[in-house]
């Protein structure tokens, strides 16, 4: 997936509640769309960088996505991951970024 080069509507924000997930399909790929309790709203790749679970699968708690195949887990304020089960983190998904 590469990074975007301008911003593009996907859906409306009423459409997604505080707390919820959602799937958005793109070329290339699939986005996990989260928004936070806080209400920021969040997107990231929905492929886990570790062996490739959904992460719009994957346990939120605050601003982190656990995913639910072997813990890693994932900022989604900036991508950060750190190790689950039994290994290194294995690195950011794909365009952890804020939407407007
Ligand atoms: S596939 Fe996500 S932690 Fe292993």
């Amino acid at each position: 997936m590469t990074s975007p080069t301008a911003w593009t509507p996907l859906f409306p924000l009423a459409e997604l509640a505080p707390g919820a997930r959602r799937v958005h399909r793109v070329p290339g790929g699939r986005l996990a769309v989260f928004r936070l309790d806080d209400g920021d709203v969040f997107a990231i790749d929905d492929v886990c960088p570790h062996e490739g679970y959904p992460l719009s699968e994957g346990v939120l708690r605050g601003d982190t996505v656990t995913c639910s195949w072997h813990a890693f887990r994932f900022a989604l304020r900036d991508g950060a991951s750190a190790a689950g089960r039994g290994g290194a983190a294995p690195g950011r998904p794909s365009a952890p970024s804020p939407c407007a």
